[in-house]
């Protein structure tokens, strides 16, 4: 055999074979909030380019302070919008400087002597809001937006919210590697430097047909540095819940350490992944006191460099590593140890197929 000769490329959609190359082919239902940006990443007159599933969007924050995101090509030679800039509410292209309002509409095209543009499709926008910082954009259908909910964290809502940080990393991987790599917890040796978590034991596991919900046992924040703030006294650090609650994914550690995991994807090999984690209380160490909020936050401010993100660095090193030998060796048997992970392939391939479906025209209604 030619050693030179080209490996074809993983299957798409339609041709996978099993759970893992369904998943690995599959995108994300659109018709869901997905966290594109922090809230003060764009300031007020700004815009910035945010992708969703190889689909490239404007979003700006107008001079009122409002946000806006509309399809990110100019309808007159197809610039894309953020060539350009916000001209008080509206988005101007760089090109010929037309005009368009937050709801897609060419307001303006004074620029030009040569008559009025003939028009009639208007540039597609999409429902944005902020929560918790950050800010929620649904990619789908808008009529439908508000059938989703962004998920509820009162903990981050009440009057006297927990203390919390966000981590967000963007990875050279396909986002239902992340869903295996955050879920499964057999790959405590990756992590052998700061132990996040040791000596994991599946508990428990179930599935409906929009999550995936396990248990484990096993120590958490073994590390040298998290371990002193952990309080095991009123914390169970011995357990912990997580669920793939599609599209997002959550864990709870003893009711007191909780964490959300928001992934944008943005093509079969690249994901964002927004990971906000919040705490109730942490420890003084050597005097076992509860820290106050402030502290905590504190704490957390100098954990997340110093613990959190070079946890995180070290998912990213193997998931890209993940993904690049998937490139060569999509056809090898899948060999998973962890039942829970064929369980996330299946939940992210059963929800794009169910949104191919409901978005394809059937036979049927083509011959009405
Ligand atoms: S290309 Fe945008 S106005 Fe001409
Ligand atoms: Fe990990």
């Amino acid at each position: 055999m030619n050693n030179t000769q080209l490996k074809s490329p993983p299957p798409a959609f339609a041709e996978a074979k099993n759970p893992r190359q369904k998943a690995r082919a599959a995108g994300m239902d659109p018709n869901r909030w997905y966290v594109v940006e922090y809230d003060n990443a764009i300031k007020a007159g700004e815009v910035k380019e945010v992708t969703f599933w190889k689909t490239s969007i404007a979003l700006y924050r107008g001079e009122d302070g409002q946000l806006a995101a509309m399809r990110n090509i100019c309808p007159h030679r197809q610039l894309k919008l953020t060539h350009g800039a916000v001209d008080k509410c509206n988005l101007r292209c760089a090109y010929h400087g037309w005009s368009f309002s937050r709801e897609g509409k060419l307001e303006d095209y004074s620029h030009d002597s040569f008559g009025k543009p003939l028009i009639k499709r208007q540039v597609q926008t999409y429902p944005v809001q902020v929560r918790y910082g950050l800010i929620w954009l649904f990619p789908g259908d808008p009529e439908l937006a508000g059938e989703f909910q962004i998920p509820e964290i009162p903990e981050l809502t009440c009057a006297d919210p927990w203390a919390n940080f966000v981590a967000d990393l963007t990875w050279g991987t396909h986002h239902s590697m992340v869903m295996d790599n955050i879920c499964d917890f057999s790959h405590a040796f990756l992590h052998r430097k700061y132990k996040p978590f040791t000596d994991a034991k599946l508990t428990h596991h179930e599935a409906d047909e929009n999550k995936v919900y396990l248990t484990y046992d096993t120590f958490m924040a073994g590390g040298r540095i998290s371990g002193i703030f952990v309080d095991r006294n009123r914390v169970n650090t011995r357990h912990i819940e997580l669920c793939y609650e599609y599209p997002y994914q959550w864990t709870n550690t003893g009711d007191s350490i909780k964490n959300w995991s928001f992934m944008l994807p943005i093509d079969e090999k690249t994901t964002r992944v927004f990971f906000l984690f919040y705490f109730d209380a942490l420890t003084i160490p050597f005097i076992s006191m509860k820290t106050p909020k402030w502290l905590t936050q504190l704490v957390l401010n100098i954990a997340k460099p110093l613990v959190f993100k070079p946890i995180l660095m070290e998912d990213g090193i193997a998931l890209e590593a993940e993904m690049e030998a998937y490139q060569n060796y999509w056809d090898e048997p899948p060999i998973e140890l962890n039942p829970v992970v064929p369980m996330f392939q299946r939940l992210t391939a059963r929800k794009w197929e169910d949104y191919l479906n409901r978005k394809a025209p059937t036979v049927a209604a083509l011959a009405d």
